[in-house]
Formats: structure tokens, sequence, C-alpha cells
């Protein structure tokens, strides 16, 4: 399962970049709010994101009209051979689907709330499809169980359209998805540095130290 990094902060994708934990990023018109600090244009930050990082990076059109969407997706597009384009999960969202697939375009289809929503974007030929999950937990849905049937609905139809669960908000998310056998998973930083760590790593590797000083009183590898 691939990780992606949910955010537009730079410093947060050079961090997980060099810890080797991320194979893409996500952003969203929301992140990019947050990330403009330093008189930042949107065109410097999704540059230098599109540089820093080896692989998809998802940049969101903001537009609810194809004709526009396809326009500023031709402009994404162009930032970088890695931008992946979001589209919004509307009628006139799989019309700009359906055109930049004929343009070889890859697309991201944002805001997937149910299984059916996430066939109609594979069929007009999305690359990713993104269900929210933490936002239907939010009001009071099982968010996982629609990767699920997402998963099953795929597998039935041979579609090759990748499921990349999104709205992660904690590492039990990220283990169903694993389990569900989802493509893709894009999580907030803090939520990437709690999948690393477990009380009984920190006790074993303190017990570990403290023994060693037996062995060796400053600590060090007498070699
Ligand atoms: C997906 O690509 C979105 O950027 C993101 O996962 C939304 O998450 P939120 O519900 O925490 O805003």
């Amino acid at each position: 399962m691939k990780i992606f990094i949910d955010t537009a902060n730079i410093d947060e994708i050079r961090e997980a970049n060099d810890y080797g934990l991320i194979d893409g990023v996500t952003t969203n018109p929301t992140l990019i709010s947050k990330a403009q600090k330093n008189g930042k244009s949107f065109s410097d930050i999704a540059s230098e994101i599109l540089r820093t990082v080896n692989g998809p990076v998802s940049l969101e059109v903001v537009s609810e009209k194809s004709d526009e969407m396809v326009q500023q997706a031709l402009k994404l597009h162009n930032l970088g051979s890695n931008a992946v384009i979001k589209i919004p999960m509307t009628l006139e969202g799989l019309k700009t689907m359906k055109i930049l697939k004929e343009k070889s375009i890859s697309v991201n289809t944002t805001l997937v709330f149910n299984p059916v929503q996430a066939l109609l974007a594979a069929k007009n030929g999305a690359s990713y499809v993104s269900p929210f999950v933490g936002r239907l937990d939010d009001i009071g849905e099982d968010g996982m169980s629609i990767i699920n049937q997402i998963k099953t609905i795929f597998t039935n139809y041979n579609i090759s359209t990748e499921i990349l669960v999104a709205s992660v908000r904690n590492p039990v998310h990220v283990l169903r998805a694993a389990i569900i056998g989802a493509d893709v998973v894009t999580v907030p930083f803090d939520v990437i540095k709690k999948l690393t760590t477990h009380p009984k790593t920190d006790e074993g590797l303190s017990r570990f130290m403290d023994d060693w000083k037996k062995v060796s009183p400053d600590g060090s590898l007498p070699l």
C-alpha cells in the first residue's frame, strides 16, 4: 500500500520524504491556504512540492464548471510531469474527467462519499478515487465500510482505478485500509509519525541502551 502525505506544508513534506515514508502528496485548497505564508504564491508552493517529491502530487481545480476545470487542469498539469489533477465528484466534474482522460491527464476524484460515486469516477477514467473516511466518521457513519464496498466493486469489474483512502484521522484507518487492500492512504504528518511508534519499542530500546552500559560504560560500540 502506498502512503501519501496529506499536506501542502513543504517542511513536513521534506521531513517525511527524508525518512523515506512517502510515495506521493495530496493537497487541497484548504491545505494550500494553510501553507501560504511568507508571501509564497500558489504556483511557488505547487512547483516546490512537485520538485521535492518523486511521486504523484495531487493539485486541485477551483471551479465548478467543466470548461474552467479543464483550463485549470491543463495549467496545473504543465507545472510538473508528476502532477495529478484533483477533480470534484460532481456532474461537471465527471464531464471534466472524461475530457482529461482523452488528453491522458491523470485525475484524482475528490470528495467521494459513496461507492457508486467511485464507480462512476472510475468509468470516466479517473486514475484515483478519494473516499473521505474521516468526514463520514464525523457524521456517525463508518467511513471505512465504503472502502470495503469500493474494493468489492472494483474487483468485480476488474477496474484499475486506485482506491486512495482520504480524510484519514488515525492509525486504525491506515490499518483497516491495508487489511482491505486499498491502493493508497493519504495521511497527515502527525498521523504518519504515530504509525511509527509503539510504547514497547521505546521501552525495549531504553532497556537495551541501559544494559549496553554494563558492556561499554560510555555507551560506545568498542570495535
Ligand atoms: C484528500 O485528498 C483531502 O486532502 C483530505 O484527505 C481531506 O481530509 P480532511 O477531512 O481531514 O480535511
